[in-house]
């Protein structure tokens, strides 16, 4: 089948404003993904295209992007579910929304990463480690609590998809809170005070309106307003 791509495109060096690639690629599998079909773009007519990937099986979250007006991720979105009649398949490929370009699909990370670091990503926990020297014990259930928010891969679909981010880019947005969740419910962590204490600023947890957008985007299913929900819930009773 043939794929028609239309592509969003921008060069910040040659001073022209942003505009549309049109791509038409013949031989194409209803198996292909989007990022297959960028690879052929780039390799067999226009070498300039710019874009991220690196895994190429939904593991380092690099390649997210706006596919048909939804952000995914280009390497797990399948043209065959993309519609498309006739043995035509039309995609509109455009840069993640809400973050500044820097070059075609390629947009600054730079203040995503900012939001990630500011709710304190890592495991706090000073006492010693217990007498056998191994392992803090969790229980089963205590690790059920956060096994959802692990699962992130830090691809900013969420966050670019979020209109309360598109509002105001100071909003930790709801990556961010993710990962804070996945510690604020770690029972063997100690900082779960602090981290609230920064989600209940004011551009943290209540910019969230409840818009879902984000749970929508994830590409790994995360139920990402739930979440933030159970954050905003622990910041009102003070107990996680
Ligand atoms: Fe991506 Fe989902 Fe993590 Fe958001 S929560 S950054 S959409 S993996
Ligand atoms: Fe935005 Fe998701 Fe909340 S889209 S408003 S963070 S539910
Ligand atoms: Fe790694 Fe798509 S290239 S997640």
């Amino acid at each position: 089948m043939q794929a028609k791509l239309r592509i969003r495109r921008f060069n910040p060096e040659d001073g022209n404003k942003p505009w549309w690639g049109e791509y038409t690629l013949d031989n194409i599998h209803r198996t292909d993904t989007v990022l297959d079909l960028l690879h052929r773009v780039k390799w067999e007519q226009d070498g300039t295209l710019a874009l991220r990937r690196s895994c190429g099986h939904g593991v380092c979250g690099s390649d997210a992007m706006c596919i048909n007006g939804a952000n995914a991720l280009a390497c797990k979105t399948l043209v065959n579910r993309l519609g498309g009649k006739d043995d035509v398949v039309e995609i509109q490929i455009e840069p993640l929304p809400g973050l500044r370009v820097e070059k075609d699909l390629i947009v600054d990370m730079d203040p995503f990463f900012d939001h990630y670091k500011s709710v304190m990503p890592y495991f706090v926990n000073d006492e010693p480690v217990p007498a056998d020297g191994r392992e803090r014990l969790q229980s089963p259930e205590d690790r059920a609590r956060f096994d959802d928010t692990t699962k992130c891969i830090l691809c900013a679909a969420c966050t670019s998809s979020c209109p309360s981010f598109w509002a105001d880019d100071r909003y930790v947005g709801p990556s961010a809170i993710v990962q804070a969740h996945r510690f604020i419910f770690d029972s063997r962590d100690d900082a779960f005070e602090e981290r609230l204490a920064i989600m209940a600023e004011e551009f943290g947890v209540w910019r969230c309106r409840t818009i879902f957008n984000c749970t929508n985007a994830c590409p790994r299913d995360i139920k990402i307003t739930a979440a933030i929900a159970e954050v905003k819930r622990a910041i009102t009773s003070g107990k996680v």
